[in-house]
């Protein structure tokens, strides 16, 4: 009986120590630094491995007057390794305290990778918390050599806006930022009661703080890129348009020139009836325009939240930038580019929607005097538009031959296919992202057509192909 028990015992014993030497051998369990960057080809920095983020609460106050924001930006995440340490893209600021599922952890920081060190390692496929405070001036002290292409967080005389495409997000707020890892965000921002508050999503109250100030509850639901989160702060009047197909219209246009701004945006609940139609519902849960209270050289596709600057206001081709953002929902926002070198899904589509647009309520015969006159202008251009460059990103040839790329598509396979391809891409990659690859995979697949040849030449050479408008 006693040698049976030892038996048993030694056998015990070996099971469950090999059993243990297992489980610490097998590498998945080993914790190991999570990677600095996703190796996007462009920006091979922006986004970090190791983990997935699921949520941001953005409690921010916003000094007007001295041009800060401070506060506390916390991220539930999941981890996809066992993490020793992992990075955040964030740049700037002074931080004052780092947590990690509520325990503080050690950070260093460098330009904009903040490696931080948890007291604890975090095993694999396991929820954690990260929750940075901190405040400052939004692009000072970033350590960054070079600038970054856009700035983020941005104040004018009377307010302020955020655009952060492509890689502005980590100079406003700690991210994993990287259109890759998308999220659900909510934003608690505080300012001086004099001011509105308008962010992605939904406006869930507005609270008077004991000190006069008033505090903004945003909530947005559906999976969002950081490049299109948004806060804007001004004297703004809120419109609510139509409701399209269920979908609210609201719209934030400075106090001063609410009227005429009412007036420019008028065709967006048609435009949006129309991209209804042509691509798929529209895929969240509202839309509408931001004009920021100061001029701006360029217009975004925030999601939810387009942002303007109030010279769209003055604009003879104000439905042309409208119809584009509006656009970009579906091209950009529901389906963003794999990586940055894929942004001709985003500006050749929202470009191509234009078109589109203009032919049903413009007329086809100014539509193609349009075309062929971007035929001529990109014609002797040597960008590459399915791999532009860092530089190129955003170049003419990008918009407008990618533009016409799509025109040369729709005769290449018939406008019964050219229409069905559309929303077959749309719902393949639902709130997800897709590459060029991608776009070309579902082309041939549902026309039926090898179409390798044709997007060589519209894609990936420099030589303008010609083209029948
Ligand atoms: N995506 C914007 C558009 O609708 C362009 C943003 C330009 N970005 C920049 N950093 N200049 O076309
Ligand atoms: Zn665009």
């Amino acid at each position: 009986m006693r040698n049976i028990l030892i038996l048993i015992a030694v056998v015990l014993i070996v099971v469950l120590t090999s059993a243990w030497i297992n489980e610490v051998e097998r590498p998945a369990d080993v914790p190991t630094a999570g990677t600095i960057g996703l190796g996007d080809p462009y920006f091979p920095e922006l986004g970090n491995g190791g983990y997935d983020a699921q949520h941001y609460t953005i409690d921010l106050d916003a000094d007007l007057t001295n041009s800060i924001i401070g506060g506390t930006v916390t991220i539930d995440a999941v981890a996809t390794q066992a993490l020793s340490a992992f990075n955040l893209d964030f740049a700037g600021f002074d931080i004052s305290e780092l947590l990690v599922n509520g325990v503080a952890a050690d950070y260093v920081r460098d330009g904009r990778e903040l490696t931080i060190t948890p007291a604890e390692y975090i095993p694999d496929a396991t929820a954690f918390s990260i929750a940075v405070t901190y405040s400052g001036v939004p692009g000072q002290n970033t350590g960054l050599t070079g600038l970054p292409f856009a700035r983020g967080w941005t104040f004018y005389a009377g307010g302020s806006y955020v655009a952060s495409e492509p890689d502005g997000a980590s100079l406003w707020y700690p991210v994993n930022d990287h259109p890759t890892d998308k999220a659900t965000y909510s934003f608690i921002i505080t300012a001086d009661s004099a001011y509105d508050v308008a962010a992605n999503g939904i406006l869930q109250s507005i609270t008077d703080e004991p000190d006069g100030r008033r505090t903004f509850h945003w909530e947005s639901e559906h999976p969002t890129a950081s490049y299109l989160v948004t806060v804007n702060i001004a004297q703004f009047e809120r419109q609510d348009d139509t409701v399209v197909d269920d979908v609210p219209i609201r719209n934030y246009f400075p106090v001063t020139v609410a009227e005429q701004a009412g007036n420019t945006f008028s065709d967006t609940a048609q435009m949006m009836a129309f991209f209804n139609e042509v691509y798929m519902p529209y895929p969240f849960e509202a839309y509408g325009a931001v004009v920021a209270n100061t001029r701006l050289p360029f217009a975004l596709e925030t999601q939810t939240l387009s942002l303007f600057g109030t010279n769209i206001i003055q604009d003879r081709d104000a439905n042309f930038t409208i119809s584009h953002e509006l656009a970009h929902s579906w091209f950009g926002n529901h389906v963003s580019p794999l990586t940055w070198r894929d942004i001709w899904i985003n500006e050749g589509f929202a470009t191509y929607s234009t078109v589109l647009w203009m032919e049903e309520y413009v007329g086809q015969a100014q539509t193609e005097a349009m075309l062929l006159d971007w035929y001529t202008r990109v014609g002797s251009s040597d960008v590459v538009i399915g791999d532009p460059g860092v530089r190129n990103l955003f170049s003419l040839p990008v918009y407008l031959r990618g533009a016409l790329s799509l025109h040369a598509l729709r005769a290449e396979v018939g406008d019964e296919a050219f229409f069905d391809i559309l929303p077959e891409f749309q719902r393949r990659f639902a709130y997800g992202n897709a590459s060029i690859e991608d776009f070309v995979a579902v082309s041939e697949e549902v026309s039926g057509q090898n179409l390798g040849a044709f997007f060589d030449a519209w894609l990936f050479s420099a030589a303008l192909p010609a083209l029948d408008i």
